[in-house]
């Protein structure tokens, strides 16, 4: 019976583990450079939940995580001309598609210099 608990509570742990990371990966896809997100305030370090807080996705979602999920994880004008931390960059010019045309699929205006639309740049001038 023990036995049968703790099996039953490593399996739902797992599960929720393995949704929580897929639920940002496949978010991944839909913002314009989703694979090449980094940390403004520590170039080299790669965002992978750019949605979240935490950058390595899942747990409390930032501003700009938000906002996408309002918007039905759609990019569009809305969530591209938004500032969404507050740096006086839109989205879309932190992710590389400042004229907000990109779509799913599709080769971004700007592949360089991508930063996270959720993590302030301001902290250059720090
Ligand atoms: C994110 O993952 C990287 C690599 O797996 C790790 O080095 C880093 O400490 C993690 N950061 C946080 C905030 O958990
Ligand atoms: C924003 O609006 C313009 C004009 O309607 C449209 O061409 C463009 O595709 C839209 N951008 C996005 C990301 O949906
Ligand atoms: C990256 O982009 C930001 C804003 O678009 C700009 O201020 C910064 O100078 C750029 N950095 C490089 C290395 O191109």
């Amino acid at each position: 019976m023990e036995t049968f608990k703790f099996i039953f509570f490593v399996s739902v742990s797992v599960a929720l583990l393995l949704s929580t990371t897929l639920a940002f990966s496949k978010y991944r896809s839909k913002i314009p450079n989703g694979y090449r997100v980094y940390d403004p305030c520590s170039p080299r370090k790669m965002v992978y939940g750019v949605g979240h807080v935490d950058p390595n996705g899942s747990g409390k979602r930032n501003p700009f995580g938000d906002l996408f999920a309002s918007e039905g994880y759609k990019w569009d004008n809305k969530t591209c001309r938004a500032d969404s931390d507050g740096d006086g960059l839109t989205n879309g010019e932190e992710l590389g598609d400042p004229y907000c045309i990109w779509k799913v699929g599709d080769t971004p205006t700007r592949k360089t210099n991508i930063t996270s639309p959720g993590i302030s740049n301001k902290c250059y001038s720090k």
